[in-house]
């Protein structure tokens, strides 16, 4: 629900205007129920008990009628626009890289190393967004994606790479981490795209100015050349990851 007033730059009430589709929403939504999957309640739920599901109820099978619309073939930039959340981290620590001198696929991979946390799943963000996007970037920008999720809890006096503080914070100060962690990290360091990797990490600030807006728009020529868009849209290519787009663009279908 939304309060306040908010006059928008077409002189719309931009909260009337949101309560009003909200309204819409929830009265279709009478027609379509969601059940939310497993793992959306996992732990707010006992996942034992199971995810009730009330008969004599139709169940919502399209879209979801409380998120905006998605393009019939959606690009990445759809995404970044209509399914993520805020993206300011991404776009500083990828122009961060540019200006470092990064090449365009440590840059591309700054550009993307968190799309699972600002709009799938966080936990195991690095593997997540690494696999999505393996069928449309170089293979050496999925696998950096993939593995600056571990080692970034590793630091690296060859790169001025330290543990982050933000991580004392977050975790506090006798995490550990656990031994799949560790075992990742080593594999990595013995692969030949590891400092592709690490300059995920190394351009991974979280102390950037909070008011800095980039748009998107300024890596459109990097992902024209270095993203591959399927003509029919992302989940509709028949990829292996297809179906990992379909449930980002629609995450609430019943099946
Ligand atoms: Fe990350
Ligand atoms: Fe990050």
């Amino acid at each position: 629900m939304t309060t306040g007033a908010q006059q928008g730059s077409a002189g719309i009430d931009v909260v009337a205007e949101a309560d009003r589709l909200e309204a819409q929403a929830v009265a279709a939504l009478d027609q379509a129920l969601v059940v939310p999957s497993v793992l959306y309640v996992s732990g707010d739920r006992d996942p034992r008990a199971g995810v009730p599901m009330p008969r004599g109820r139709r169940l919502l099978i399209g879209d979801d009628p409380r998120l905006p619309s998605m393009p019939e073939a959606p690009r990445l930039q759809d995404f970044f626009a209509l399914r993520f959340g805020p993206s300011s981290h991404l776009l500083q620590s990828a122009r961060r890289a540019e200006r470092a001198g990064c090449d365009d696929k440590a840059v591309l991979a700054c550009l993307l190393h968190d799309i699972a946390v600002i709009g799938f799943i966080r936990a195991d963000h690095g593997y997540w967004a690494g696999q999505l996007v393996a069928p449309y970037v170089d293979d050496e920008v999925a696998w950096a994606i993939q593995m600056h999720q571990v080692l970034r809890f590793f630091p690296d006096p060859d790169f001025d790479y330290e543990y982050p503080q933000m991580y004392v914070d977050f975790f506090g100060p006798d995490f550990v981490p656990p031994a799949w962690l560790k075992a990742e990290h080593d594999r990595a360091r013995k692969h030949r795209w590891y400092g592709t990797a690490r300059q995920i990490t190394c351009n991974d600030e979280y102390s950037f100015d909070p008011n800095a807006t980039i748009s998107l728009d300024e890596f459109d020529d990097l992902l024209g050349r270095h993203f591959r868009q399927p003509p029919e849209g992302l989940g509709f290519d028949g990829s292996p990851t297809a179906h990992m787009w379909r449930t980002l663009a629609a995450p609430t279908r019943a099946l």
